[in-house]
């Protein structure tokens, strides 16, 4: 299984340019569902959930091409299946953003439930209950939900609009019924909805493909339903969780970045913070730049949904904590399980205690490099922040956490003067069995980079 290994201590300097934005792509590919006619979805990165949903969608019969520019074409003209298999869904619990498209178009849809992942048991209660509104009869069979729309007026299956009232903002489900109102009959209308940019995102492509919204970036978003959808083209967002890794990765390890397609507006509350931890952050026309002379104060953090600080960054944040002086409060407030990250870090030299939702770091003393092993994708980016101030060399395992999201991130990271490169086994090794690819219930389904074969680097930095 590859490593990465990164020598910490250097400065960080130059330009990196931030790709698509992963939690855009997503449902912004399964959008395609919507309609028979083609859709043209540029700057998609080239990630393992993109081509994990690419799959999916291939296995409902949507015609997919991806192409060298990073563009990807979606023809969903012949479905041939209305089920999302747990073996993907297990995988990638975006894959139940296929549920509203389907049942929205067709009428019917079978997607296997995803169960607890590593940070939380994560429940898809309130997409359930906003469907039950829109009139669909919802069963649990076997492990998999089963919708069907109502008849309509004509006898044809169609859901209808409903007022929607979120317990919790949560994306997901504000993503999911979008997409299905935006082909009810009837004004839907979803109160408490998610804010995030990846929202905005989805609701421009929508609307690109003749949907009727408003109000999206805004807790209340109306959608009245059209009959029919057509294709469209359209370009994902800039990833803010990307651009605001990049930042981090520049303020601890020091030195004077500028993060090409860096969206401020979208990382406000992240700049802010920094700002007051002592980083210098310039926000130019298209693009954020940070300076970082490692002298950093300790501030508190305590994520919430969009406008607040994402939980997507918490880990990353803490990273950084570890190299500011005096005490850090980071409170995580949207998932239940989302420190798994601390005890490596503590495994690299931090003072990391955790009390209940909220982690205390007493920082300012150097890091050590070591072996650590990512248990998660933003758990495992937080290991290569700290990795780049760290003294010393650390080994990065199971990097198939951070190839969900991230593209190129060593190359990337290579290219502004980190010492850092990706390895594979050697073919003895590769050959033995190995535990962890076992039992880990995470494991990656698909790969993006070469099977394990002849050691290799895919960076320029050593
Ligand atoms: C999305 C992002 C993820 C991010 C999260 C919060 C994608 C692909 N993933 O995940 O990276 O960390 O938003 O910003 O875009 N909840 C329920 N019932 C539900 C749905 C959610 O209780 O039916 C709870 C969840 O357990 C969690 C909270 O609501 O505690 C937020 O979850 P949600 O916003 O739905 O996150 P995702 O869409 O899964």
């Amino acid at each position: 299984m590859d490593e990465i290994v990164i020598r910490g201590g250097l400065r960080l300097a130059g330009e990196v340019e931030v790709g698509g934005a992963k939690n855009a792509a997503l449902p912004i590919l399964f959008a395609s569902l919507l309609t028979a006619d083609t859709c043209r979805i540029r700057n998609v990165p080239r990630v393992v959930d993109c081509v994990t949903t690419e799959r999916l969608l291939e296995q409902l019969g949507v015609d997919v091409v991806p192409n060298q520019d990073g563009s990807v074409v979606l023809t969903a003209r012949e479905i041939t299946s209305l089920e999302a298999p747990y073996d993907l869904v297990k995988t990638m619990r975006a894959s139940f953003l296929a549920l509203g498209p389907l049942l929205a178009r067709f009428g019917e849809a079978r997607v296997a439930t995803p169960g607890g992942c590593a940070i939380g048991s994560r429940p898809v209660n309130i997409h359930l209950a906003a469907f039950e509104q829109m009139g669909a009869s919802i069963h649990h069979s076997h492990g998999y939900v089963e919708a069907r729309a109502p008849r309509g007026a004509d006898g044809r299956p169609r859901l209808r609009g409903a007022h929607i009232t979120f317990e919790m903002p949560s994306v997901g489900a504000t993503e999911n019924v979008m997409m299905a109102a935006s082909l009810a009959a009837g004004t839907t209308v979803i109160d408490n909805a998610a804010r995030e940019p990846e929202i905005v995102d989805l609701a421009i492509l929508l609307r690109a493909m003749g949907a009727r919204i408003r109000g999206e970036g805004t807790s209340s978003i109306e959608i009245e339903g059209v009959d029919e959808l057509g294709g469209c083209t359209h370009s994902v967002v800039p990833d803010r969780i990307e651009a605001g890794t990049f930042l981090m990765a520049a303020a601890a390890a020091g030195g004077d970045v500028t993060v090409q397609g860096a969206r401020a507006e979208h990382l406000s509350a992240a700049i802010e913070l920094m700002r007051r931890a002592g980083v210098v952050i310039d926000e130019l026309p298209d693009a954020v730049r940070v300076r970082s002379d490692r002298r950093l104060r300790a501030v508190d953090v305590r994520t919430a949904p969009h406008p607040g600080f994402p939980t997507d960054l918490q880990a990353q944040m803490m990273a950084l904590m570890c190299f500011a002086e005096g005490a850090s409060c980071i409170t995580e407030t949207i998932f239940e399980n989302r420190f798994m990250h601390v005890q490596e870090l503590v495994r690299m030299g931090a003072d990391i205690r955790i009390d209940g939702h909220t982690a205390v770091v007493h920082g300012g003393k150097p890091l050590e490099g070591a072996p650590v092993m990512a248990t998660d994708l933003r758990a495992s980016v937080c290991l290569v922040v700290a990795a780049l101030g760290a003294d010393n060399t650390t080994r990065l395992q199971r990097v198939y956490h951070l190839d969900r999201g991230y593209e190129r991130l060593e190359r990337k990271l290579a290219g502004i003067g980190a010492d850092i490169e990706r390895v594979s086994p050697r073919p003895a090794e590769a050959a033995a069995p190995r535990v962890e690819a076992a039992t880990d219930p995470a494991a990656r389904p698909v790969s993006l980079v070469p099977p394990a074969g002849t050691p290799r680097r895919t960076s320029n930095a050593s």
